[in-house]
């Protein structure tokens, strides 16, 4: 029977199939025959060109997946003062995954994720459900800073979060944290901003998906703490195995 999560999940591998470059999906059996067979004649059902899905018989690595951004041009970023790209740091086997915005200053600097004032909230966050930053994996949405720390831009995103998707992927984490709107957004395709997302136990494919607010905000609105924290003993529940969670 279709449950909720049967459709998540099927959302999750279509959206999958996208990164991959497939157009749509059809029952046409022409849809079964591959870009390079002969008589491959299928119409996709966007009117584009159908493209033939070829997943990658196994697991990217996240090396590999580092190695396919290499020193990325693929947005206007690049060329707006970025000192070096920010990929992601932690456990390629976490069980538990943090996704943010965008480095900052600090990150831009070190070339780690979430290292300046926010980090150390975010690192106080992942010790309170008895976890460390070397346990978990952390990585943004956006690899290069935005001038000013400003918002990251709609073409900017289109550009990276394919390659977050893909670190997703790679570690097949049980638990997604999404920090703030962006992450949230990238990982869920809505625009609902994150003060309407938060508080819902959600599925990313078979992984449980917890919108949070970003540490960034907490550090403005001390206030709001108290509900990251209801949220993290979600988290700490799932980790345990908690069915109630
Ligand atoms: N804010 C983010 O979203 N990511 C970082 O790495 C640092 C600050």
């Amino acid at each position: 029977m279709t449950d909720e999560r049967d459709l998540a999940e099927l959302a999750w591998h279509l959206r999958l199939f996208g990164q991959f470059g497939a157009a749509g999906i059809s029952g046409d059996p022409a849809w079964r025959r591959r870009a390079g067979d002969v008589h491959a004649s299928a119409p996709a059902l966007s009117g584009a060109a159908p493209t033939a899905v070829h997943p990658p018989a196994t697991r990217e690595t996240l090396d590999e997946i580092r190695a396919d951004l290499g020193n990325c041009t693929r947005c206007k970023l690049h060329r707006l003062g970025r000192r070096q790209i920010v990929f992601g740091t932690g456990n390629p086997a976490a069980e538990l995954m943090f996704v943010g915005e965008a480095p900052g200053h600090d990150e831009d600097l070190q070339g780690v994720p979430f290292v300046g004032r926010a980090g150390q909230l975010l690192t106080k966050i992942i010790e309170s459900i008895g976890c460390s930053r070397e346990d978990v994996y952390i990585a943004n949405v956006i690899k290069c800073r935005p001038p000013e720390n400003r918002n990251p831009e709609p073409d900017e995103v289109a550009s990276c979060e394919p390659f977050m998707l893909r670190q997703v992927e790679s570690i097949r984490p049980k638990v997604i944290v999404a920090l703030g709107t962006f992450a949230a957004q990238a990982l869920l395709r809505t625009s609902d901003p994150i003060s309407r997302l938060r508080g819902r136990l959600l599925h990313y494919g078979a992984a449980r998906l917890i919108p949070t607010f970003h540490p960034a905000y907490l550090l403005r609105s001390p206030e709001r703490k108290r509900e990251v924290w209801e949220d993290m003993k979600n988290v700490r529940a799932i980790l345990r195995g908690d069915t109630r969670a």
